[in-house]
């Protein structure tokens, strides 16, 4: 009886080595980066550049459905999604004005969809048929133009690719609940398809000679099925200073949490949120709700605060124009920007929580700290920590001068003061006020507990 109950448990306990052994690995394995000190020289641009514009183009908008996912969750059929095609016409599209707009928004780079899970490539791919140019009454490439509009601009270029391919006869998954086959089960049905997704990566490459590739969908496979080690080398072997978002399992260059606003500054020094404006990526007539200007500002002072950049998406209509509603928040968080981006661009994440109650971000050389004041306070605003001494306050948005008092400073202890600083109302910027503190070196502070 006893000997069965043994045998019981360490089936039970090799089982659950087993599965823990499963999760650890695969845990480690997403978590997996590449080496960060390899890469910090190509990272730099990336570090001080904060705002990117992300576009969702494709198909989806002309009836304004999920973008790939409606037909993989069968919301709609594959072959209505497919009808949407006939409906892309990008009559009105005008990279120029894109690209002058996500300038005037204060981005540094733009992140465009070539190809998104429905397999519709945005190019003239010559890998197949399914394209906006071959494909569409669009008869467009939409990269290219794009492309040469940001880069006149000084903007970097960005290509958002699916790995995966909903669409494509070859590939395994197809609907929620329905694969087309099993790999293990056609090995060379899977390389067929291999073959052509890494083909046109290379073409990708070779076409627009991305700044920034933005993988997307590596969940579905393995490192290893995907071959992502060599992906990253058939870019690199061209391209060498390309930038890789972290959607290749473990080969990527920078971290992409997606619609949540980390709480604490992450690991990885680099790091980009990718958010919508409304709820949806692509155009969707009926999602109305969209977050207000003073909303993202205040996601992206979160953002920048942790050292991270935020990757803004615009849907574009199926005609090409992108919404008034998203217009509206970029020229708006653009005018933010020009009143307050000293404090934004090119600076590193701020001091740790606790010092101060909201982000703050510093200069390279540390010298100084600019603190961020969501809301619009009233009262006395206080910094608890900070050794050095301070040379001048201003509102970074309008110059005004502000003086500030030590509060509890004890002569003999190593415990710095506290500071209070009061700002005036008509001092406040509309959306998030800036304050620019000049310390008389590298910022200083003690974070302790308080003792003698
Ligand atoms: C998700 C979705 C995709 C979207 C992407 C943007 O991975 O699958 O639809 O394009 O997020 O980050």
């Amino acid at each position: 009886m006893s000997s069965v109950n043994n045998t019981d448990m360490n089936r039970l306990l090799a089982r659950t080595t087993f599965l823990l052994l499963i999760f650890f690995t695969k845990h480690t394995l997403a978590q997996k980066m590449i080496d960060a000190n390899s890469i910090r020289e190509k990272m730099q641009w990336f570090a001080d550049a904060k705002l990117g514009i992300f576009v969702h183009a494709g198909i989806y908008a002309v009836d304004g459905v999920d973008e790939s996912w409606s037909f993989y969750n069968k919301k709609i059929s594959h072959s209505s999604y497919m009808q949407q095609l006939n409906g892309f016409t990008l009559s009105q599209y005008n990279p120029n004005a894109w690209a002058d707009l996500f300038k005037e928004a204060g981005a540094r780079y733009a992140v465009i969809t070539t190809k998104h899970h429905d397999g519709v490539a945005m190019y003239d791919t010559r890998l197949n048929k399914l394209s906006s140019v071959q494909a569409t009454p669009a008869k467009k490439d939409l990269i290219a133009p794009l492309f040469e509009a940001l880069r006149q601009r000084g903007l970097k270029a960005g290509a958002y690719y699916s790995l995966i391919d909903w669409t494509h006869t070859d590939y395994p998954a197809f609907l929620r609940d329905s694969n087309r086959y099993r790999i293990p089960d056609d090995y060379n049905r899977w390389q067929r398809f291999r073959q052509f997704f890494q083909a046109q990566v290379v073409e990708i490459n070779t076409l627009f000679k991305p700044d920034l590739f933005w993988f997307d969908g590596d969940w579905e496979h393995s490192a290893e099925e995907w071959e992502a080690a060599k992906v990253r080398q058939l870019i690199l072997r061209d391209n060498p200073n390309a930038i890789i978002n972290s959607r290749l399992q473990g080969y990527g260059d920078y971290e992409t949490p997606e619609q949540n606003i980390p709480l604490s500054k992450p690991a990885y020094p680099w790091w980009e949120l990718c958010m919508t404006i409304n709820d949806n990526w692509g155009y969707q007539h009926k999602d109305n709700n969209w977050k207000t200007p003073g909303e993202i500002i205040s996601i992206f002072t979160d953002v920048v605060g942790t050292g991270g950049n935020l990757l803004l998406d615009v849907g574009p209509k199926e005609d090409g124009t992108i919404p008034p509603e998203a217009t509206h928040v970029l020229r708006e968080l653009g005018g933010w920007n020009k009143r307050n981006g000293e404090a934004v661009f090119g600076t590193l994440a701020g001091i740790p929580n606790g010092h101060f109650y909201g982000p703050t971000t510093l200069s390279k050389d540390s010298t100084v700290l600019y603190l961020f004041l969501q809301g619009r306070p009233t009262g006395t605003l206080k910094i608890k920590g900070l050794a050095n001494q301070i040379n001048s306050i201003t509102v970074l948005g309008n110059g005004t001068p502000l003086t500030h008092k030590v509060v509890g400073k004890i002569s003999w202890s190593k415990v710095p003061g506290l500071i209070f600083i009061d700002v005036p109302q008509q001092a406040l910027d509309p959306y998030v006020t800036v304050l620019k503190l000049q310390l008389a070196g590298p910022v200083t502070l003690y974070s302790g507990t308080g003792g003698l």
